[in-house]
């Protein structure tokens, strides 16, 4: 089957190219994947039930693909429409559909209607690797029903798609194929080595760590690096997500193995469950890592990684108040002197796939010998020419579990300066020039990026990081220890932020700005997930959280969908963070009002951030916040506070200064080489009153500006108060 597919290959791709690929199915293979046909199935599915069994895999090593189902509708006849959860649908076209004998319906982002946030942030091709999407047809029909799901082909990247679920649906949006007799989910704990023997298995690991590769099907050239570069060393990521047999076969051949070398890799990784066990029922390729979800920090540890899964994922921003505030909206939900379980809450932000932690170009392929020689890869695994003297597999190989949790050894620090090797000096001579990088700039820098995140999972998941971190942390007296995070500070994830590499929104790698945007916000999602800081933070390390608010501006403005509460908890969370017991003598390390401010929880209220809630929820929720920000900011005595024309002071005031301005400060002016007066003390004059249009309670909106008043005496706040 999967010969007869390569040997169609070239004319599959000549299809693909030329758009031309409508209409007949013949030249394609199709599989059929019900109880009539399942001889052909392949061997990881059961449908012997004649259930069809999820997800579909509509993967091949590059050519055009189609799977085939047949789903009982006993009033079919009445659908108008198919609806369809996908995974990694990454561009338009690049699947079809067909229902019986009507016409193939390439699915794009003109065919299909899009749901929710995945259709805000792009749509296909845009932020959300799995989306909700359906198109409109008129061929189904009372009774049996087949349908059709072809993969027209690779751009370069993909394999295909995964098909999560599909329905036949009537103008009320009613399903019309009962889910529980139709459908069943393959079980990856039955899967075993499909060549068991030991010379295959030996094999597959050596294929896996030396097999010389080439890009792609659709560019030959040969590679540098092999399987291992670009994932986990031993394959314990494509182990861990449970991706199939069939997607290591599929995904070989697309790098120019053949199908026996292919089904060895993937035998290979089907062992490493005497090593790692078995993964839980949430490590599947389309779960997102680290998705906060209900109850999650009660599943393993060491499954962390696999999240709370893509049902997770809510529709509505406003639909995670229910656990943010499960006993009402109130000040202790929310108080800065606590630790909220970002882990446990689940939000409306979908978090990238495995599939798009892992690097596009691998860093030896993107920079040659500049990167090969340099400490960024030495201080990895020991490779290259760098002149570094150690190297981070080989100190926690050697140093054992007490190397990571003694707080006089130099991990903290290795790790640190690790991660400053590609933040602060890596830059290659064709690098290109911030904010101009061209896209072909962006996908190496991006890679390289990634490929350090995803060597830090590695480390993370190799040497026991996620469990030994947290102690890390409170050995160094870090007062905020999560129960569960990385270690040290410094920013992994959210250096994978095309923000932050500082590329052009305006003409992105991810196609579009909303999705630069969403990929923005996506890793820095992912560093508060995986280390917020455990109350010891030092200045922006290891996350910048104004930053981050601002960021889910960008993204709203860009995509018209708002997120009040997925603010609210970055919001709290760096509040929290901010709250550590050190004070307002060293804001560098302590409390500042530059990331605690409540102007970031209203956000122009009922005319901004908040215009989709109801009026109760909004006042409630910035009530409760600014009262609890108030307790705190209150308990400070404002002489004590550092400013900015004190030692290791700036002497001027902006919008992102952690010191408090001059004490003679009048908001709205120009003072000593000030260029503009947007700053927290300026803001807050501008907008109590409008927070008090807004509905803000007035006695908390007396004790703000009686707040700033104390701060900024000559401020005129007391003119604010009602
Ligand atoms: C240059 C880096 C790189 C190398 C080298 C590499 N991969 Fe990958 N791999 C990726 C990326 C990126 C993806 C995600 C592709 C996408 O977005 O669809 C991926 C995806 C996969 C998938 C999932 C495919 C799917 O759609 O289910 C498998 C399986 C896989 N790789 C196996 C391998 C094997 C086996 C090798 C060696 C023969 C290999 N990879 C070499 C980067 C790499």
């Amino acid at each position: 089957l999967i010969t007869a597919n390569r040997t169609r290959f070239a004319a599959a791709i000549a299809c693909f190219i030329l758009a031309s690929c409508g209409g007949s199915s013949s030249g394609v293979d199709d599989v059929i994947s019900s109880a009539k046909a399942s001889a052909v199935v392949r061997a990881s599915t059961s449908d012997s039930n004649g259930k069809v069994t999820l997800p579909l895999e509509v993967l091949s090593s590059g050519g055009s693909y189609t799977v085939t189902t047949t789903v009982n509708a006993p009033s079919g006849q009445s659908a108008t429409r198919l609806w369809m959860r996908i995974h990694n649908l990454a561009f338009d076209n690049e699947a079809s559909v067909q229902v019986n004998d009507g016409p193939w319906i390439a699915v794009s982002n003109q065919s299909a209607s899009i749901e929710g946030g995945g259709k805000a942030y792009g749509g296909i091709g845009g932020g959300f690797s799995t989306l909700k999407l359906s198109v409109p047809i008129t061929s189904a029909q009372n009774g049996t029903n087949t349908v059709r799901f072809r993969f027209n082909g690779t751009d370069g990247v993909v394999s295909g798609y995964r098909v999560l679920g599909f329905n036949l649906r009537d103008a009320s949006s009613n399903n019309l194929v009962d889910e529980g007799s139709n459908f069943q989910w393959t079980d990856p704990t039955t899967w075993k080595p499909g060549y068991p023997s030991t010379t295959d298995i030996s094999a597959g690991e050596q294929l896996w760590r030396t097999a010389t590769i080439v890009d792609s099907p659709l560019n030959h050239s040969t590679l540098q690096a092999h399987c291992m570069d670009c994932h986990a060393q031993d394959g314990r990521d494509l182990y861990k997500f449970n991706f199939s047999d069939n997607s290591i076969m599929q995904r070989s051949m697309f790098h120019g193995l053949n199908e026996t070398q292919g089904k060895q890799i993937a035998s290979y990784i089907r062992t490493l469950t005497a090593k790692y066990g078995v993964p839980g029922s949430n490590c599947r390729p389309w779960n997102p890592p680290y998705q906060p979800g209900d109850k999650l920090d009660s599943r393993p540890r060491t499954d962390w990684t696999c999240g709370a899964g893509i049902d997770s994922v809510m529709d509505n921003d406003l639909d995670s108040q229910r656990w943010i505030f499960p006993d009402g909206i109130n000040k202790d939900a929310v108080a800065t002197g606590k630790q909220i379980n970002l882990r446990e809450i689940p939000i409306s932000f979908q978090l990238p796939d495995w599939m798009h932690w892992l690097p596009r170009i691998h860093p030896k392929d993107a920079w040659g010998d500049y990167f090969t020689n340099s400490n960024l890869n030495k201080e990895y695994a020991g490779d290259g020419g760098g002149s570094a003297t150690y190297n981070m597999r080989s100190v926690l190989a050697s140093g054992g579990s007490s190397y990571v949790t003694d707080p006089k050894s130099l991990f903290l620090n290795q790790l640190y300066y690790w991660g400053v090797e590609y933040g602060e000096r890596f830059q290659p001579p064709s690098k290109g020039v911030d904010y101009l990088y061209t896209i072909d700039q962006q996908k190496r820098i991006y890679s390289t990026v990634q490929w350090q995140l995803m060597k830090s999972w590695e480390l993370a998941q190799d040497f026991n990081l996620e469990t030994l971190c947290p102690t890390a942390y409170r050995n160094a007296g870090a007062p905020k220890a999560e129960s569960r995070s990385w270690c040290g500070q410094w920013r992994f994830a959210f250096d994978v932020s095309p923000h932050i590499q500082k590329f052009p929104p305006e003409n992105s790698m991810f196609g579009s700005t909303v999705a630069h945007y969403y990929f923005a916000n996506a890793w820095y999602e992912l560093q508060i997930l995986l280390n917020p800081g455990s109350g010891a933070h030092n200045v922006h390390l290891p996350v910048d959280w104004q930053y981050t608010y601002g960021l889910v501006d960008d993204l709203s403005r860009n995509s018209g969908r708002l997120e009040p509460m997925r603010n609210l908890l970055l919001v709290v969370k760096g509040s929290q963070e901010m709250d550590n017991g050190v004070g307002v003598t060293d804001v560098n390390r302590g409390w500042t009002t530059r990331d605690t401010s409540p102007l970031d929880v209203w956000k122009f209220g009922a005319n901004g951030i908040w215009k989709d809630a109801s009026d109760s929820t909004r006042t409630a929720v910035v009530n409760a916040f600014l009262n609890t920000w108030l307790d705190r900011s209150e308990s400070f005595d404002v002489n004590t506070w550092q400013r900015v024309d004190q030692a290791g002071g700036s002497n001027t005031c902006g919008w992102s200064e952690r010191r408090l301005c001059w004490s003679w400060y009048v908001p709205g002016q120009l003072a000593l080489g000030m260029t503009s007066s947007v700053d927290f003390p300026t803001n807050v004059f501008q907008q109590i009153p409008q927070m008090r249009t807004d509905g803000v309670d007035g006695g908390l909106l007396n004790r703000f500006a009686a707040e700033l008043g104390r701060m900024y005496p000559n401020g005129n706040y007391a003119s604010l108060m009602h």
